[in-house]
């Protein structure tokens, strides 16, 4: 690996040190040496599975894999069979990525299970810690697929979204050990989860513009996928003078110009083509087919929902004016997710009982934690990131922030558990003090809405 900013390791905090050494230590499972880059389901997720599995067997817990490979470590309450807490995040990273996103809210909660065995201490409810397989889509185009998964939200159709070399997700199970056939099983109850609490890199600079360490977090922007597809004609490239081509590719250029226009139409709304490919791929063929992605976000569903529209058009002009077809396969949706309100405050007293004052932030970012909200409240602790830089391998924390996430975590989950009535577990219904009636819209958590729209 190559050396990344981090932190200074010889501070004397209390959970820092060690979980900056783990964070470290699981950055090393990597498919691409040099950099960190752990796709879903590679041998390098599998790895960092085992890694992370025996980190969790050490704190006390009992662990499973679900069908699609999520990791979950139980550290049972007073009463076994009790509802869980859970807490942590997704282990999977983007290409070429920092070693904070998602990895920090698991090995946080991991160290949180440590504390509360290392003390003996038993709460009402289980705490389990979940390690998400897929988050971040990179692999697949079917991004958090896995907590979508635990809440029902995943249809077979989604199992056979393939990869960049045809893989599909059902193949890519089957190698690793998962089993797709068994996707309906990863589905847990409701009411066994009485709340979900992720820790996470804040991802952006607000946080440290202001001087703070953490935040709790209020909603997660919804966000749109599109794959969009031209077609044009392959040629010649010293022989078909200029005016007479159907250059997919330059066409998609001057749509990618289109997208970028229209993402900075309003306050807020955000859109990024972060992928594309032209085929053949030679340097003497003019293009005959391109494609790009697009990832459309906003605070405002109906903001996304509107500018998002405005692409169609605006996409078929440029084609109709190039003589080349065009293609938007819209594949996923998710709406804007407000997180619930017994949480957030869990988090924001936890934040001030460990002597910082606590910020309310929104999230730019999409997290498990907009998936969870729809079947368990559900909330976020953001943690400072240096220059607000995240997906990017120059991702940074401090020691000292680390060790505050710990503690911020530890305290929000003892609030949670002396918050939340306990029920028997295995009742699919909620208690009222449990009910997930947040004010998060399901809209786009199911499988029909997850599908082309
Ligand atoms: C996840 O990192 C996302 O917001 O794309
Ligand atoms: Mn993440
Ligand atoms: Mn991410």
């Amino acid at each position: 690996m190559q050396k990344q900013p981090g932190h200074d390791a010889s501070s004397g905090t209390r959970f820092g040190p060690e979980l900056m050494a783990r964070l470290d230590a699981l950055a090393a499972f990597t498919e691409v040496e040099g950099q960190l880059t752990r796709r879903y389901l590679s041998p390098a997720h599998l790895a960092a599975m085992r890694q992370v599995e025996a980190w969790m067997t050490e704190a006390g817990m009992s662990v499973r894999v679900d069908p699609l490979m999520s990791l979950f470590g139980r550290y049972e309450g007073k009463t076994p069979r009790a509802p869980a807490i859970m807490i942590g995040s997704h282990i999977d990273t983007v290409i070429d990525a920092g070693r904070y996103d998602g990895n920090l809210g698991v090995l946080a909660a991991i160290a949180v299970v440590a504390e509360l065995r290392e003390r003996g201490e038993r709460l009402d409810h289980a705490v389990e810690v979940c390690a998400f397989g897929e988050e971040e889509g990179s692999r697949f185009s079917a991004h958090i697929l896995t907590s979508s998964a635990l809440i029902g939200a995943v249809g077979p159709e989604l199992l056979e979204v393939r990869d960049a070399d045809g893989i599909t997700v059902r193949q890519a199970l089957a190698r690793a050990g998962g089993n797709a056939e068994a996707y309906r099983d990863c589905i847990r109850p409701r009411g066994e989860i009485a709340a979900f609490l992720e820790l996470h890199i804040e991802q952006g600079p607000v946080l440290e513009a202001e001087g703070k360490a953490l935040a709790a977090v209020t909603a997660i922007n919804g966000s749109v996928r599109s794959v969009v597809t031209v077609k044009g004609f392959a040629g010649h490239a010293g022989t078909v003078p200029m005016g007479q081509r159907r250059d997919a590719l330059a066409a998609a250029a001057e749509m990618i110009l289109a997208v970028e226009r229209i993402g900075a139409s309003a306050p807020g709304l955000v859109a990024t083509v972060g992928r594309i490919t032209a085929l053949p791929g030679a340097q003497n063929v003019i293009p005959g087919r391109a494609s790009f992605t697009i990832d459309m976000r906003s605070p405002s569903d109906a903001v996304r929902d509107r500018a998002h529209a405005a692409l169609v058009p605006a996409l078929q002009e440029i084609a109709r004016k190039r003589g080349v077809e065009v293609d938007i396969d819209t594949y996923q949706r998710n709406a804007a997710t407000a997180l619930d309100p017994l949480v957030i405050d869990a988090a924001s007293e936890a934040i001030a009982a460990c002597g910082e004052e606590p910020l309310r932030l929104p999230s730019g970012a999409g997290h498990d934690a907009m998936i969870m909200a729809s079947h368990c409240p559900s909330a976020m602790i953001f943690l400072r990131c240096r220059d607000g830089i995240s997906h990017n391998p120059a991702e940074s924390i401090t020691v000292e922030d680390a060790d505050l996430g710990v503690r911020a975590l530890l305290e929000a989950v003892r609030r949670l558990d002396a918050r939340l009535g306990v029920r028997p577990s295995g009742s699919d219904t909620v208690a009222p003090t449990l009910d997930c009636g947040t004010a998060s819209d399901p809209e786009g958590l199911t499988p029909a809405n997850r599908g082309n729209s």
